[in-house]
């Protein structure tokens, strides 16, 4: 049967003139559905979902509001418009025109890295699928599905990059895409963090915050790549990351304001009578945030890196917002702290290029802190003296200079027994994790909220709280 891809796919790139890229793609739909459909949210497929697409990428197409069957959904492949002669931005080939093909010498660099971004898209749906069923409201139900459709959107933009430029290798690596499954023993997805359950809405929404953020500094890293399509393609996905942000930021935000509810009518904030009120006390709000930040921060890589240090100097991949760099062939030095002996640290000294990873982590932690100063803010505002605050970049690393480190979430080297002794009190206990499992009760009469998170200040695209976002069938 011919399929109207115009129609089926919404895309700016020409797919309809191009019968190569047209077949290739007319094989990989039909197996992305079944990915969907097996793997994809549980149940829910039939309802209709107030859900955004993208018909086109200027400010008035990129986000058509209605209802839709999520299997319905049309996933478009769009590239943000081209600059016109756009040049390397960075690295030794610094000033000469960006490449519009891949290079020979690049191309598995490339291909590598654009299949690392692509796993971690449909990784992030098959690690949330089961949520649907435990929504605190139908405004969150959405949200989720929302994330999810886009995040398959991403994979078919990387899908579409690796069809239209790397050939049959790339056809096998789309393949592949769709048989790696986040979690499973035999053929897992690639990064360790897409590989865990997400089982509850805290750790979906500390998900959206810490980890798709990770994503959004990938993205910015490689919308500044001198190859071209790949640039453009980042730049678009960066426009919808961003509401997945908004989903986490905000979804914490509406939690912390429902337990100062329950401590303020209580007069209480021992977590016991704040958990028997059925709302999460902030210790364990605290404990859930050390985990996902400190997991999401080794997906940035090594500190020191040759692989970041030539992916730089090739102008493969930039650092986020190259632009506001004076320097972009980067060829200075990096002052790394990094563990000396049993309880000591020391200075490093190492070139710029090499601590890439780096530079992007701490431009990462810096945009964390303005969801931690929100949060405090409506602390601060109620009146409370809490506050949350972001462990150390050494706490609980599992790759770099501190990978295996014994550090206190203030980043004192302690002892191994004190780290041992003390972990348990940092990180979400399963005692935790079972209190906030327990509070996942759906909730899908429209405007009401799980009793464990406060109502958004609004509802999306100008509707009320109370509109029936999703309608269950
Ligand atoms: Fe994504
Ligand atoms: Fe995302």
């Amino acid at each position: 049967m011919a399929i109207d891809y115009t129609e089926r796919i919404p895309n700016n790139v020409e797919l309809a003139s191009n019968r190569t890229l047209q077949r290739a793609l007319e094989h990989w739909q039909p197996a992305f559905l079944n990915w969907w459909r097996e793997l994809g949210p549980t149940d829910f497929q039939s309802s209709d979902v107030y859900l955004r697409t993208a018909i086109s990428v200027d400010p008035k197409g990129w986000a058509n509001y209605g209802y839709v069957a999520m299997p319905e959904y049309r996933w478009g492949i769009f590239l943000a418009e081209p600059e016109a002669d756009r040049r390397v931005g960075f690295g030794d080939e610094f000033g000469k025109p960006a490449w519009q093909q891949v290079p020979g010498e690049h191309r598995s660099t490339l291909r590598r890295l654009i299949v690392t971004q692509g796993d971690t898209e449909p990784a992030s749906v098959e690690q949330q699928r089961l949520l649907g069923h435990t929504a605190p409201s139908l405004y969150d139900l959405r949200n989720l599905f929302q994330v999810n459709v886009e995040e398959g959107r991403h994979l078919w933009a990387m899908v579409y990059l690796l069809h239209a430029y790397f050939g049959r290798d790339g056809r096998e690596e789309a393949e592949a895409l769709l048989s790696r499954h986040s979690g499973d023993a035999d053929n897992p997805r690639i990064l360790t963090t897409f590989n865990e359950p997400i089982s509850e809405w805290l750790s979906f929404f500390m998900f959206t915050f810490f980890t798709d953020r990770d994503g959004k500094f990938q993205l910015k890293s490689l919308a500044e790549s001198s190859f071209d399509p790949l640039a453009r393609t980042c730049k678009f996905m960066l426009t919808e990351e961003a509401h997945h942000m908004f989903v986490g930021d905000t979804g914490i935000a509406r939690v912390v304001r429902r337990t100062l509810e329950v401590m303020q009518a209580s007069g209480s904030d021992d977590p016991d009578t704040v958990r028997a009120a059925g709302a999460i006390d902030l210790p364990t709000i605290q404990r859930y945030l050390n985990f996902w930040f400190s997991s999401s921060l080794d997906l940035f890589g090594a500190d020191a890196s040759s692989n970041a240090a030539s992916y730089f100097a090739n102008g493969i991949k930039g650092r986020p917002d190259e632009k506001r760099f004076a320097d972009h062939l980067a060829l200075g030095s990096f002052d790394l702290e990094i563990p000396d002996g049993d309880d000591r640290t020391r200075t490093e000294t190492i070139p710029l290029r090499n601590a890439m990873n780096e530079v992007v982590r701490n431009a990462y932690v810096d945009d964390c802190m303005i969801g931690l100063k929100h949060w405090n803010r409506i602390l601060e505002a109620a009146g409370h003296g809490y506050r949350f605050t972001l462990p150390s970049t050494r706490f609980r690393r599992g790759i770099g200079s501190w990978a295996g480190i014994p550090t206190s979430p203030d980043g004192e080297r302690i002892s191994r027994e004190a780290y041992e002794a003390q972990l348990p009190s940092w990180l979400p206990s399963a005692e935790d994790r079972a209190f906030v499992t327990s509070l996942m009760v759906p909730v899908t009469e429209p405007g009401k909220m799980a009793s464990w998170i406060a109502p958004p200040d609004k509802g999306i695209k100008d509707r009320p709280v109370d509109y029936e976002y999703v309608r269950l069938a």
